[in-house]
Protein backbone atom coordinates (compact mmCIF):
# COMPACT_ATOMS: atom_id res chain seq x y z
CA UNK A 1 0.00 0.00 0.00
CA UNK A 2 1.17 3.44 -0.62
CA UNK A 3 2.35 5.77 2.00
CA UNK A 4 0.19 8.36 3.30
CA UNK A 5 1.42 12.03 1.57
CA UNK A 6 3.61 13.63 3.84
CA UNK A 7 1.74 17.01 5.89
CA UNK A 8 3.52 20.48 5.30
CA UNK A 9 2.24 23.76 7.30
CA UNK A 10 3.39 26.80 5.29
CA UNK A 11 2.38 29.54 8.35
CA UNK A 12 1.51 32.71 5.91
CA UNK A 13 0.22 33.47 2.76
CA UNK A 14 3.18 33.54 0.85
CA UNK A 15 3.08 33.55 -3.07
CA UNK A 16 0.92 30.62 -4.02
CA UNK A 17 2.92 30.00 -7.36
CA UNK A 18 6.40 29.05 -5.71
CA UNK A 19 4.49 27.41 -2.16
CA UNK A 20 2.34 25.32 -5.44
CA UNK A 21 5.61 23.36 -5.62
CA UNK A 22 5.47 21.74 -2.25
CA UNK A 23 2.07 20.15 -3.21
CA UNK A 24 3.76 17.87 -5.94
CA UNK A 25 5.43 16.04 -2.45
CA UNK A 26 3.00 17.12 0.00
CA UNK A 27 -0.55 17.95 1.33
CA UNK A 28 -0.38 21.44 1.74
CA UNK A 29 -1.83 23.64 4.21
CA UNK A 30 -1.58 27.24 4.24
CA UNK A 31 -3.90 30.34 5.61
CA UNK A 32 -5.67 32.68 3.00
CA UNK A 33 -4.84 35.49 5.02
CA UNK A 34 -2.57 37.13 7.59
CA UNK A 35 -2.24 35.32 10.34
CA UNK A 36 -1.23 35.80 14.34
CA UNK A 37 -0.79 32.77 15.91
CA UNK A 38 -0.81 31.87 20.05
CA UNK A 39 1.84 29.61 21.02
CA UNK A 40 -0.69 27.02 21.35
CA UNK A 41 -2.05 27.67 17.72
CA UNK A 42 1.36 26.74 16.50
CA UNK A 43 2.14 23.84 18.67
CA UNK A 44 -1.57 22.48 17.14
CA UNK A 45 -0.23 23.11 13.64
CA UNK A 46 3.55 21.73 14.36
CA UNK A 47 1.63 18.44 15.58
CA UNK A 48 0.04 17.61 12.44
CA UNK A 49 2.82 18.58 10.26
CA UNK A 50 6.13 16.80 8.95
CA UNK A 51 7.25 20.25 7.43
CA UNK A 52 6.82 23.95 8.24
CA UNK A 53 7.40 26.96 6.27
CA UNK A 54 7.32 29.61 8.51
CA UNK A 55 7.88 33.54 9.24
CA UNK A 56 9.81 35.89 11.91
CA UNK A 57 6.64 35.88 13.06
CA UNK A 58 6.33 32.09 14.09
CA UNK A 59 7.88 31.43 17.44
CA UNK A 60 9.03 28.43 17.59
CA UNK A 61 10.59 26.72 20.47
CA UNK A 62 10.82 24.23 23.32
CA UNK A 63 6.80 24.09 24.61
CA UNK A 64 5.77 24.43 20.40
CA UNK A 65 7.64 21.49 19.42
CA UNK A 66 6.89 19.35 22.59
CA UNK A 67 4.04 16.94 20.94
CA UNK A 68 5.53 17.19 17.39
CA UNK A 69 6.35 14.06 16.62
CA UNK A 70 6.43 13.82 13.44
CA UNK A 71 8.00 17.29 12.68
CA UNK A 72 11.62 16.75 10.70
CA UNK A 73 11.88 19.98 9.41
CA UNK A 74 11.44 23.58 9.50
CA UNK A 75 12.51 26.88 6.22
CA UNK A 76 12.57 29.58 7.79
CA UNK A 77 11.85 32.27 5.24
CA UNK A 78 14.31 34.54 6.26
CA UNK A 79 18.34 35.05 6.85
CA UNK A 80 17.81 35.66 10.69
CA UNK A 81 15.99 32.84 12.23
CA UNK A 82 16.30 34.05 15.79
CA UNK A 83 12.34 33.10 16.02
CA UNK A 84 13.21 29.90 16.16
CA UNK A 85 14.87 28.16 19.18
CA UNK A 86 17.37 26.00 17.26
CA UNK A 87 19.20 23.91 20.26
CA UNK A 88 15.83 22.78 21.11
CA UNK A 89 15.37 21.71 17.25
CA UNK A 90 18.60 20.37 16.78
CA UNK A 91 18.18 18.33 20.15
CA UNK A 92 14.68 17.00 18.38
CA UNK A 93 16.51 16.02 15.31
CA UNK A 94 14.46 18.71 13.35
CA UNK A 95 16.23 20.28 10.44
CA UNK A 96 16.06 23.77 10.37
CA UNK A 97 17.36 26.32 7.23
CA UNK A 98 17.28 30.01 6.22
CA UNK A 99 17.52 32.16 3.44
CA UNK A 100 20.79 33.66 2.68
CA UNK A 101 22.52 35.62 0.06
CA UNK A 102 18.90 36.35 -2.26
CA UNK A 103 18.14 38.99 -0.03
CA UNK A 104 21.79 40.32 0.59
CA UNK A 105 21.76 43.15 -1.69
CA UNK A 106 18.24 44.65 -1.47
CA UNK A 107 18.68 44.93 2.00
CA UNK A 108 21.82 46.41 1.32
CA UNK A 109 20.27 48.86 -0.72
CA UNK A 110 17.64 49.47 1.97
CA UNK A 111 20.16 49.98 4.42
CA UNK A 112 21.68 52.92 2.54
CA UNK A 113 18.19 54.00 1.57
CA UNK A 114 17.59 54.42 5.30
CA UNK A 115 21.21 56.22 6.38
CA UNK A 116 20.00 58.99 3.81
CA UNK A 117 16.40 59.41 4.69
CA UNK A 118 17.31 59.49 8.27
CA UNK A 119 20.59 61.94 7.59
CA UNK A 120 18.67 64.22 5.56
CA UNK A 121 15.84 64.28 7.12
CA UNK A 122 13.57 63.22 4.18
CA UNK A 123 10.52 61.40 5.93
CA UNK A 124 10.91 64.70 8.40
CA UNK A 125 11.07 67.13 5.73
CA UNK A 126 7.92 65.54 3.83
CA UNK A 127 5.70 65.59 6.60
CA UNK A 128 6.38 68.89 7.50
CA UNK A 129 5.55 69.97 3.74
CA UNK A 130 2.36 67.87 3.68
CA UNK A 131 1.09 69.57 6.92
CA UNK A 132 1.43 72.98 5.01
CA UNK A 133 4.33 74.26 7.24
CA UNK A 134 6.56 75.11 4.34
CA UNK A 135 5.44 79.01 3.73
CA UNK A 136 8.93 80.59 2.43
CA UNK A 137 12.23 78.83 1.08
CA UNK A 138 14.50 79.16 3.62
CA UNK A 139 18.63 78.79 3.83
CA UNK A 140 19.24 77.13 7.32
CA UNK A 141 15.38 74.56 7.04
CA UNK A 142 16.13 70.81 7.21
CA UNK A 143 20.08 70.70 7.63
CA UNK A 144 21.35 67.54 7.64
CA UNK A 145 24.23 65.54 7.44
CA UNK A 146 26.50 64.29 4.66
CA UNK A 147 27.22 61.27 3.89
CA UNK A 148 30.22 62.40 1.49
CA UNK A 149 33.14 62.42 3.53
CA UNK A 150 32.09 61.53 6.25
CA UNK A 151 33.03 57.81 8.58
CA UNK A 152 30.24 55.50 7.97
CA UNK A 153 30.69 52.78 10.88
CA UNK A 154 29.15 49.08 10.47
CA UNK A 155 28.62 46.57 13.46
CA UNK A 156 28.37 43.44 11.69
CA UNK A 157 30.41 42.50 8.93
CA UNK A 158 28.33 39.09 6.97
CA UNK A 159 27.52 39.53 3.62
CA UNK A 160 25.07 42.57 4.44
CA UNK A 161 27.48 44.69 5.95
CA UNK A 162 29.80 44.09 2.88
CA UNK A 163 27.17 45.47 0.54
CA UNK A 164 26.82 48.13 2.52
CA UNK A 165 30.59 49.15 2.64
CA UNK A 166 30.84 48.31 -1.11
CA UNK A 167 28.14 51.14 -1.49
CA UNK A 168 30.31 53.48 0.84
CA UNK A 169 32.88 53.58 -1.32
CA UNK A 170 30.63 55.20 -4.33
CA UNK A 171 29.45 57.88 -1.55
CA UNK A 172 33.57 58.12 -0.78
CA UNK A 173 33.18 57.23 2.93
CA UNK A 174 35.30 56.39 5.44
CA UNK A 175 34.18 52.89 6.30
CA UNK A 176 35.24 51.65 9.81
CA UNK A 177 33.93 48.13 11.10
CA UNK A 178 33.50 45.53 13.99
CA UNK A 179 32.84 42.15 14.09
CA UNK A 180 33.09 39.13 15.98
CA UNK A 181 36.04 38.39 14.00
CA UNK A 182 37.83 40.24 11.72
CA UNK A 183 37.36 39.65 7.73
CA UNK A 184 40.01 38.25 5.58
CA UNK A 185 42.79 41.03 4.88
CA UNK A 186 41.63 40.27 0.49
CA UNK A 187 37.92 40.75 1.91
CA UNK A 188 38.87 44.23 3.80
CA UNK A 189 40.26 45.29 0.70
CA UNK A 190 37.72 44.65 -1.24
CA UNK A 191 35.07 46.62 0.91
CA UNK A 192 37.78 48.90 1.92
CA UNK A 193 36.99 49.02 5.63
CA UNK A 194 38.78 49.15 8.64
CA UNK A 195 38.85 46.84 11.50
CA UNK A 196 38.27 48.60 14.87
CA UNK A 197 36.78 47.54 18.49
CA UNK A 198 33.53 48.08 19.02
CA UNK A 199 34.87 51.34 21.61
CA UNK A 200 36.21 52.91 18.60
CA UNK A 201 33.67 52.05 15.87
CA UNK A 202 31.52 53.84 18.25
CA UNK A 203 33.20 57.15 18.91
CA UNK A 204 34.39 57.58 15.06
CA UNK A 205 31.37 57.13 13.34
CA UNK A 206 29.57 59.59 11.84
CA UNK A 207 27.01 56.88 10.89
CA UNK A 208 26.60 54.04 12.11
CA UNK A 209 24.76 50.84 11.02
CA UNK A 210 24.01 47.50 12.78
CA UNK A 211 23.72 44.57 10.82
CA UNK A 212 24.62 42.13 13.32
CA UNK A 213 22.36 38.72 13.91
CA UNK A 214 20.70 39.24 17.10
CA UNK A 215 21.28 36.64 20.17
CA UNK A 216 21.41 36.76 23.93
CA UNK A 217 25.53 38.14 23.32
CA UNK A 218 23.63 41.12 21.29
CA UNK A 219 20.76 41.77 23.16
CA UNK A 220 20.72 45.36 23.50
CA UNK A 221 24.43 46.08 22.33
CA UNK A 222 23.02 49.54 21.70
CA UNK A 223 22.43 50.82 25.43
CA UNK A 224 22.66 54.18 26.98
CA UNK A 225 26.27 53.21 27.94
CA UNK A 226 27.31 52.75 24.29
CA UNK A 227 25.07 55.88 23.36
CA UNK A 228 27.23 57.90 25.36
CA UNK A 229 29.92 56.91 23.41
CA UNK A 230 28.91 58.43 20.02
CA UNK A 231 29.33 61.75 18.60
CA UNK A 232 25.92 63.76 19.42
CA UNK A 233 25.77 64.87 15.82
CA UNK A 234 25.90 60.62 14.36
CA UNK A 235 23.01 59.01 12.90
CA UNK A 236 21.95 55.65 13.83
CA UNK A 237 20.65 53.15 11.79
CA UNK A 238 19.11 49.47 12.39
CA UNK A 239 18.00 47.16 9.60
CA UNK A 240 18.98 43.83 11.59
CA UNK A 241 16.57 43.13 14.60
CA UNK A 242 15.28 45.46 17.63
CA UNK A 243 16.91 43.95 20.18
CA UNK A 244 20.03 45.29 19.51
CA UNK A 245 19.29 48.69 20.97
CA UNK A 246 17.81 49.97 24.45
CA UNK A 247 14.75 51.59 22.71
CA UNK A 248 14.23 53.85 25.54
CA UNK A 249 17.89 54.83 25.82
CA UNK A 250 17.52 55.90 22.38
CA UNK A 251 14.61 57.61 22.83
CA UNK A 252 15.85 59.70 25.97
CA UNK A 253 18.84 60.07 23.68
CA UNK A 254 17.29 61.26 20.49
CA UNK A 255 15.29 63.69 22.66
CA UNK A 256 17.64 65.04 25.05
CA UNK A 257 19.96 66.21 22.02
CA UNK A 258 22.57 63.24 22.82
CA UNK A 259 22.45 61.73 18.82
CA UNK A 260 20.99 64.02 16.21
CA UNK A 261 18.82 61.30 13.96
CA UNK A 262 17.95 57.16 13.82
CA UNK A 263 16.38 55.31 11.17
CA UNK A 264 14.96 52.05 12.54
CA UNK A 265 13.20 49.45 10.34
CA UNK A 266 13.17 46.73 13.38
CA UNK A 267 11.71 46.96 16.88
CA UNK A 268 11.65 45.15 19.86
CA UNK A 269 8.42 44.52 20.69
CA UNK A 270 7.68 45.11 16.89
CA UNK A 271 4.96 45.39 15.63
CA UNK A 272 4.57 47.34 18.16
CA UNK A 273 6.57 50.50 18.38
CA UNK A 274 7.38 52.18 21.24
CA UNK A 275 5.43 55.29 21.89
CA UNK A 276 8.61 56.89 23.23
CA UNK A 277 10.33 56.34 19.79
CA UNK A 278 6.82 57.52 17.68
CA UNK A 279 6.95 61.05 19.47
CA UNK A 280 10.12 62.10 17.69
CA UNK A 281 10.86 63.83 14.88
CA UNK A 282 14.41 62.97 14.72
CA UNK A 283 13.59 59.12 13.69
CA UNK A 284 12.70 57.53 10.63
CA UNK A 285 10.85 54.20 11.10
CA UNK A 286 9.63 51.96 8.56
CA UNK A 287 7.73 48.29 8.94
CA UNK A 288 10.78 45.65 9.04
CA UNK A 289 11.15 46.07 4.68
CA UNK A 290 14.68 45.97 4.15
CA UNK A 291 14.68 42.96 2.15
CA UNK A 292 10.88 43.83 0.87
CA UNK A 293 11.32 44.37 -3.16
CA UNK A 294 9.04 41.87 -4.81
CA UNK A 295 11.76 40.12 -6.25
CA UNK A 296 13.78 39.44 -3.18
CA UNK A 297 10.60 38.37 -1.37
CA UNK A 298 10.07 35.90 -4.07
CA UNK A 299 13.45 34.57 -4.24
CA UNK A 300 13.51 33.93 -0.01
CA UNK A 301 10.15 32.23 -0.83
CA UNK A 302 11.65 29.97 -3.42
CA UNK A 303 14.55 29.00 -1.64
CA UNK A 304 12.84 28.07 1.71
CA UNK A 305 10.77 25.91 -0.47
CA UNK A 306 13.89 24.41 -1.77
CA UNK A 307 15.47 24.04 1.59
CA UNK A 308 11.89 22.31 2.57
CA UNK A 309 11.57 19.79 -0.28
CA UNK A 310 15.43 18.87 0.33
CA UNK A 311 14.83 18.55 3.96
CA UNK A 312 12.15 16.35 3.46
CA UNK A 313 14.53 14.00 1.39
CA UNK A 314 12.64 15.06 -2.47
CA UNK A 315 14.14 17.07 -5.01
CA UNK A 316 17.12 17.00 -6.49
CA UNK A 317 19.09 17.80 -3.34
CA UNK A 318 17.03 15.31 -1.26
CA UNK A 319 18.43 14.68 2.44
CA UNK A 320 21.14 17.93 1.84
CA UNK A 321 18.95 21.45 2.20
CA UNK A 322 21.17 24.12 0.53
CA UNK A 323 20.99 26.15 4.05
CA UNK A 324 21.10 23.79 6.71
CA UNK A 325 21.37 26.22 10.06
CA UNK A 326 21.82 22.94 12.31
CA UNK A 327 23.92 20.10 10.83
CA UNK A 328 23.75 18.18 14.49
CA UNK A 329 20.24 17.79 13.72
CA UNK A 330 20.92 15.21 10.81
CA UNK A 331 23.12 13.32 13.61
CA UNK A 332 20.38 13.60 16.20
CA UNK A 333 17.61 12.31 13.59
CA UNK A 334 20.07 9.27 12.44
CA UNK A 335 20.46 10.98 9.20
CA UNK A 336 24.23 11.66 7.94
CA UNK A 337 23.17 14.32 5.25
CA UNK A 338 25.24 14.38 1.56
CA UNK A 339 23.93 11.05 1.76
CA UNK A 340 21.05 11.33 -0.76
CA UNK A 341 18.35 8.45 -0.76
CA UNK A 342 20.05 7.06 2.64
CA UNK A 343 19.12 10.44 4.37
CA UNK A 344 15.89 10.49 2.32
CA UNK A 345 14.77 6.78 3.56
CA UNK A 346 15.33 7.94 6.81
CA UNK A 347 13.88 11.24 6.72
CA UNK A 348 10.50 9.40 5.59
CA UNK A 349 10.32 7.18 8.15
CA UNK A 350 11.52 8.98 11.51
C1 LIG B 1 15.43 38.46 7.50
O1 LIG B 1 15.55 37.84 6.45
O2 LIG B 1 15.94 38.09 8.55
C2 LIG B 1 14.61 39.71 7.48
O3 LIG B 1 14.72 40.42 8.64
C3 LIG B 1 13.16 39.40 7.21
O4 LIG B 1 12.95 39.32 5.90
Amino acid sequence: MAEPRRRVWVSQPLFDDIVGRLAVHFDVAAPARVMEYTPVQIADALRQADGVLATLNERIGVEEIAGAARLRAIANVGVGYNNLDVAALTQAGILATNTPDVLTETTADFGFALLMATARRITESERWLREGRWTQWSFDSMLGADLHGSTLGILGMGRIGQGIARRAVGFDMRVLYHNRSRLPVDTEQACRAEYVDLDRLLAQSDHLLLVLPYSPQSHHIIDAAALAKMKPTATLVNIARGGLIDELALAQALAGGRLAAAGLDVFEGEPAVRPELLALRNVVLTPHIASGSLATRRAMVSLAVDNLIAALGEGPAAGNPPNLINGDALRAAGLTGNTGGGARKTAIKR
